[in-house]
């Protein structure tokens, strides 16, 4: 059967900041999708990251159908009206427009989406972020994709032998969708050339060259104008069909042991290293680390098994320990240098202002003093 996979996800409010809804919105989100996705859905699942709630749905009307849409943007205005009655922090964050207009894409949710013929051992991973934006895929998706020091199947693997087509949107291009479509291996050092810069380049799909079928969808977007600033580059979610053609679910994630730095955290202004957490995590310290949760699904004809949390196991324990160390260390130099963003990304518009207002007292020294005293060579 052919199958479509859509995951919708919004913050529409958090208790206590921009730290975890609360239990009472995620459940009215949860009930608003079951009760009126009866006839649109084959099944879905619910999970939160951080402050964000992160719909999974099941169906077989392709992507970008009105009414899935439709349903998740209800679903997220109805958990709104909770998130106001109990006074969350946010209410509504990320419902930027007033009424609903035919796809949540430049409307606040982030999305990706994924329509396949279903195989008969269907197998998929389901990754939400919080605290990042969507180039921080981009590292991982490489090694996992590309480097047979993740991907052993890159080696072992006949299926594999024939690489990837990596899509690859230029997220800062604000007239449209501007895309790139390169191959593994041959354009290996172009793929990294581009996506060393996660907050420009994003990956968008990967495909397998043996068959054309897709494995990869994050949660790419282009930057779009919302009243004076720019939205688009926020907590990212992506699905990644593993096995068979593609790598492994063991390989997927391998590279997140890495944790390695990506833009986020406190204000969205920061630097700090991406920790892989379990399902419905909170967030804590400085708005931070940046946090990734992993869920591991079965599908046949649509329906779902009981998730499988990835990052549920011992060795993730070391890896968050890891993780809290580099943050520690990149909090060390506070807003010095790599710690803070520079002015382009920033999400707050303080340090502009501050910038134009000291911009006017600036001088340009009229003649070639140096240290107060005049250059007689000059
Ligand atoms: P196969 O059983 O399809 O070869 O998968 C290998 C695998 O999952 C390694 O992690
Ligand atoms: P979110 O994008 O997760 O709402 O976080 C905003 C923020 O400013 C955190 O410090
Ligand atoms: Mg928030
Ligand atoms: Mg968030």
């Amino acid at each position: 059967m052919k199958l479509t996979i859509s995951v919708i996800k919004a913050d529409v409010g958090s208790i206590g900041g921009h730290l975890r809804p609360s239990v009472k919105l995620k459940t009215t989100v949860e009930n608003y999708l079951r009760e009126h996705g009866k006839k649109l859905l084959i099944d879905s699942f619910i999970s939160t990251t951080g402050d964000d709630i992160a719909l999974l749905m099941s169906h077989e009307r392709g992507v970008n159908d009105n009414k899935i849409h439709e349903l998740a943007w209800d679903a997220f205005m109805a958990g709104t009206k909770v998130a106001k009655e109990q006074g969350l922090y946010g209410a509504g964050q990320d419902l930027l427009k007033d009424a609903f207009s035919g796809n949540v894409r430049g409307m606040g949710p982030a999305s990706c989406e994924m329509e396949f013929e279903e195989r008969p051992n269907e197998a998929f991973l389901f990754f939400t972020a919080d605290k990042t934006e969507p180039g921080a895929y981009n590292l991982p998706l490489y090694l996992a994709f590309v480097d047979p020091m993740h991907c052993a199947g890159l080696l072992l693997s006949p299926k594999m032998a024939k690489g990837f087509t990596f899509t690859i949107m230029d997220v800062d291009y604000t007239e449209g969708d501007r895309l790139i479509e390169l191959n593994t291996p041959e354009n290996i050092y172009d793929i990294a050339c581009l996506l060393r810069d996660n907050q420009r380049f994003v990956v968008e799909s990967i495909r397998s060259r043996a068959n054309d079928n897709i494995s990869v969808v994050v949660s790419a977007e282009h930057l779009r104008k919302v009243g004076d600033t720019y939205k688009g580059k926020d907590d990212p979610v992506a699905l990644v069909r593993t096995q068979g053609n593609f790598p492994s679910a063991g390989e997927v994630l391998s590279p997140y042991r890495i944790t390695h730095y990506v833009a986020g955290t406190m204000r969205g202004s920061h630097i700090g290293p991406l920790m892989p957490a379990k399902q419905n995590s909170t967030i804590s310290f400085f708005d931070g680390p940046p946090i990734v949760s992993c869920a591991a699904f079965s599908v046949h004809e649509g329906r779902f098994t009981e998730p499988v949390d990835t990052f549920d196991h011992p060795f993730w324990d070391w890896v968050r320990n890891n993780a809290a160390q580099k943050m520690a260390e990149i909090r060390n130099q506070g807003f010095s240098g790599p710690a803070m963003l520079p002015y382009s990304e920033l999400e707050y518009g303080g340090v502009g202002e501050k910038m134009n207002q000291l911009d006017k007292q600036f001088i340009v020294r009229k003649d070639s003093a140096v240290n107060g005293k005049k250059n007689k060579a000059a």
